[in-house]
């Protein structure tokens, strides 16, 4: 694969970052992922906008401009011949000698990459997967996108081992989200709930496209807390990502969502997110 580095078009083995890069030692870094279909973004200008809240959350100088990162993106899809797939870019403070205070001036560390992937006709868009609930541990600052992944990282891998497909982070007893993905429920009288947005989440994109769609065909939607008790007990709960779009939970710790497959409105979303986006 071809990778970018800070201006540089490199193959992947001879891109290189810094050891003292504080991305790498601190977390002091942003990322975004955007997915592509056909050769086309998905969603792009809203990710590019989160982008810019990111990086000036924690005042890092944007490294390009929007036109740019544009240009960028379709640059690096061109370069690997990426059709189906997702593109990721991280944006770290820069490298200086290893120091909890940083100063002004660094220069950013700026890398994005391409990964192949079949986005559209996932197979699990079928069956649905399973989440288990788990104590939000994740830092203060959800909304703001930065690579402190390592407590979601954690808590999905041990998900894993219990047999489940993903965790449902729970604070104060209210579902925030997923590990990458945001999470909603269709209520038993049809109406899509979501978690109002706030710095306990990340501000999907996807979740906002959806949102979006959803009023513009008529469903009735609100945005508020709710707790698992609630989620079990609703006609259908998914969740969304640039990764995974609308994928359907069918089980929250073992207790079965509906009929226990993905169910109408789920899929009606879904095929209504692909329609407009493509
Ligand atoms: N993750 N919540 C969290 C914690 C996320 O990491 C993501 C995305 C989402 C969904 O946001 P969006 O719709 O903008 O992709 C919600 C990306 C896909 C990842 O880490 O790979």
């Amino acid at each position: 694969r071809t990778v970018y580095l800070n201006g540089a078009w490199l193959s992947e083995d001879e891109a290189k970052v810094s050891v003292f890069d504080r991305g790498f030692l601190f977390a002091d870094a942003i990322y975004e992922v955007t997915a592509v279909i056909s050769g086309k973004l998905v969603d792009f200008a809203g990710h590019a906008a989160r982008l810019r809240r990111s990086l000036d959350a924690l005042g890092i100088p944007a490294p390009v401009s929007e036109n740019q990162l544009l240009s960028l993106h379709k640059e690096i899809a061109r370069r690997n011949a990426l059709l189906d797939g997702l593109i990721y870019l991280q944006i770290s403070r820069g490298a200086q000698d290893r120091d909890f205070l940083f100063p002004e001036g660094l220069h950013p560390t700026f890398v994005m990459f391409t990964q192949a992937k079949q986005v559209l006709d996932n197979p699990r868009w079928k069956s649905g997967i399973s989440v288990q609930t788990s104590p939000e541990g994740r830092w203060a600052n959800r909304q703001i996108k930065t690579v402190q992944l390592l407590y979601s990282s954690l808590a999905k891998v041990n998900a894993a081992r219990d047999g489940f497909d993903d965790v449902l982070f729970v604070e104060d007893g209210f579902i925030t989200e997923a590990s990458s993905a945001n999470f909603h429920m269709i209520t038993p009288e049809g109406t899509l709930v979501t978690r109002d947005l706030s710095n306990a989440l990340l501000h999907g994109i996807t979740r906002g496209s959806i949102l979006d769609l959803a009023r513009k065909a008529g469903l009735r939607a609100e945005e508020r807390a709710f707790i698992p008790e609630e989620a079990k007990g609703a006609a259908e709960t998914f969740i969304t990502s640039a990764t995974s779009f609308v994928m359907p939970v069918v089980s929250i710790d073992g207790h079965t969502i509906g009929d226990g497959t993905p169910g109408p409105v789920s899929r009606r979303l879904l095929d209504l997110y692909i329609e407009d986006r493509l």
